[in-house]
């Protein structure tokens, strides 16, 4: 195995067993995937929890979705590895997907209740609006399908009655995407009630939306003025 594999494989452990302390998935919930190089990936097995996975676990698949190289534990590719593929199909740019269940994100999506008040600097410019994609049933072609709507234009999505998906140039960016939508939901549960949330002003978001690209340089994509629509 070279160092990139090893360190792909490494680092879907370690974001695996974040998201699993962090409240983002119960039990065996949740997926991690990475390109590893031209039609090669490597993925959690399906049926495991993302806490306790250990490198030699995880599979190495082709663009079909089949094994690559045996898998010593017999386990087997994740169930949700075509809603990764329809991004990566999609998305030139994406090398890392994440799907979870965060608590107060899937409230959200359970709500129908799409993640677009402006109320926070680093929730304006790390993801400024999450859009909610339709409910499609985990592991069919429903699910992929529901995102093509939102891939253009976002790197996050909450999806309706399950949980959400985040994704980015690498594996780390990708789950700092489902960490901050996270926040960003909780954030406005808590302020909800607590009172009413307060939310920037245009001006501000105008101002957050300039920072976000001249002065933090942050990549992926962003809704960008979208967030200043009422
Ligand atoms: P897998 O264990 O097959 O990856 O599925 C987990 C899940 O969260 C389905 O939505």
């Amino acid at each position: 195995m070279d160092t990139r594999e090893k360190l792909l494989r490494d680092q879907i452990c370690d974001m695996g067993r974040r998201m699993y302390l962090k409240d983002m998935v119960a039990a065996n919930d949740g997926n991690i995937s990475a390109k590893l190089g031209e039609g090669s990936f490597i993925c959690t097995p399906t049926g495991v929890s993302k806490g306790f996975m250990t490198p030699e676990m995880l599979c190495k698949i082709n663009g079909n979705g089949e094994l690559i190289e045996d898998n010593l534990q017999g386990l087997r590719p994740s169930s949700e590895i075509k809603m990764h593929f329809k991004i990566y199909e999609k998305r030139g740019d994406i090398s890392a997907v994440v799907h979870a269940h965060p608590l107060h994100a899937t409230a959200h999506a359970i709500c129908h209740k799409q993640l677009d008040k402006q109320i926070m600097p680093e929730a304006t410019i790390a993801l400024g609006i999450v859009p909610i994609a339709e409910y499609g049933a985990p592991s069919t072609t429903e699910l992929p399908d529901s995102l093509l709507p939102y891939l253009e234009e976002y790197d996050a999505v909450l999806l309706a009655n399950h949980g959400a998906v985040t994704y980015g140039e690498n594996v780390v960016s990708a789950y700092y995407k489902m960490e901050s939508l996270e926040f960003y939901a909780k954030l406005l549960y808590l302020s909800s009630n607590i009172g009413t949330p307060k939310e920037l002003s245009a001006e501000q978001v105008t101002q957050l939306l300039e920072l976000r690209e001249k002065v933090y340089k942050v990549v992926g994509r962003h809704p960008g003025k979208k967030c200043l629509k009422k």
